[in-house]
């Protein structure tokens, strides 16, 4: 009787935990403590053989959060009961799985059935960043793997290169973020990683040339392009491989590669301009902006709790 009287009040507890739970930088301390180490010597052995490790784990990370949240519904592919994303056009060639299998391979040896995709995504996202001598952050973690894909979501909800300012701050609103400071901090990612042309070829029509591109660097696209629309050329023609400031210095000269990144400061008085300005300015103040977005970007609606699983094999359900 005494025994049964003490469970109560930790069934109640319980209750109040899982309704109330909250992403948390300790969340693996005693499950998986050297879960961080594992992520980060997985991915810098990643970059060894592939310059665009990094850069393709954060945008996997960022496709992942903008469709039902960060439950790793991104990493899903055709199986029973679910219809993979990447058949949505902005998941065309989205690549780093292999990466991520091999982080999760990593990960499941040491702490099996414990770590998600989700958050194994969130901290590769965050070495990704210093690896390439950016500014990093305290990953948030807690999240767990989502049982859905949402491939009509990925089609309505990823933004499109060929979008402009107004159509590219609603889609960050519609998933809860700032339309201002986390849609110019965010695609201050486009510091690093590669673009195929078919994503800007429209931009180097020599009979109608876009006013907001810098004819020095249009006729440099159109070299490198010659290959072809699935040519891939830097996002950042000055530091390619950097996580640094130079998008942005980069879009004060017109010289942002694709539409979508021009606009953030081409857009006549648009409100994203004195962010892009402060953040050339002062590649600190894009570096501390960047973390917090970041943050808000992997707190997009988590899976937590009893909910959805923990994956063993990120491709798939268990
Ligand atoms: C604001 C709207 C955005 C649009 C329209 C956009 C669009 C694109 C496109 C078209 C590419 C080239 C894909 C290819 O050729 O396969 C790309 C690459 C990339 N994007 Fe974005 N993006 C956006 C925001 C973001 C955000 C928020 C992040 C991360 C926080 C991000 C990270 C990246 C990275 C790192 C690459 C290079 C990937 C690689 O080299 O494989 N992007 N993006
Ligand atoms: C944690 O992981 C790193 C990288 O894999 C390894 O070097 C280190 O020895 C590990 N530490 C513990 C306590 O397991
Ligand atoms: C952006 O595109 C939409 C849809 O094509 C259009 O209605 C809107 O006027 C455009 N906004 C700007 C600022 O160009
Ligand atoms: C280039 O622009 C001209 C003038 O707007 C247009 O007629 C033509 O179709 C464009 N060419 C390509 C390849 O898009």
């Amino acid at each position: 009787m005494a025994s049964f009287k003490a469970i109560i009040p930790l069934v109640l507890c319980f209750m109040v935990v899982s309704v109330s739970a909250q992403l948390s930088s300790t969340f693996y301390d005693t499950t998986c403590p050297n879960v961080s180490s594992i992520v980060h010597g997985v991915v810098q052995n990643a970059l060894q053989s592939d310059d665009r490790a990094g850069a393709k784990l954060i945008r996997l990370h960022f496709h992942d959060c903008f469709v039902d949240g960060c439950d790793g519904s991104v990493l899903l592919e055709d199986q029973d009961g679910i219809v993979s994303e990447l058949g949505a056009p902005g998941n065309q060639g989205i690549t780093g799985f292999n990466i991520v299998n091999d982080i999760k391979t990593a990960v499941e040896n040491v702490c099996p059935g414990v770590v998600s995709c989700a958050d194994i995504l969130a901290l590769a996202s965050r070495d990704a960043v210093t690896l390439a001598s950016g500014q990093g952050w305290t990953v948030q973690l807690g999240r767990r793997d989502g049982t859905t894909a949402n491939l009509e979501g990925a089609r309505n909800r990823l933004p499109s290169p060929f979008e402009n300012l107004t159509q590219l701050q609603g889609k960050f609103r519609d998933v809860g973020l700032d339309d201002t400071t986390d849609l110019v901090a965010l695609s201050g990612a486009h510091t690093f990683g590669r673009s195929r042309c078919m994503f800007f070829s429209g931009r180097l029509n020599t009979s109608n040339p876009d006013p907001t591109l810098d004819s020095t660097y249009a006729d440099q696209l159109r070299q490198e392009c010659q290959a072809g629309g699935n040519t891939f050329v830097n996002l950042d023609p000055t530091t390619p491989n950097t996580f640094d400031g130079n998008y942005f210095t980069n879009l004060q000269n017109n010289r942002g590669l694709l539409t979508s990144d021009q606009v953030l400061f081409s857009t006549a008085n648009a409100p994203t301009i004195r962010i892009v300005d402060s953040f050339a300015g002062s590649q600190s103040e894009f570096f501390s902006a960047f973390a917090q977005s970041m943050i808000n970007m992997g707190n997009l609606g988590p899976v937590t709790g009893t909910s959805g699983q923990i994956r063993s094999n990120c491709r798939r359900l268990n």
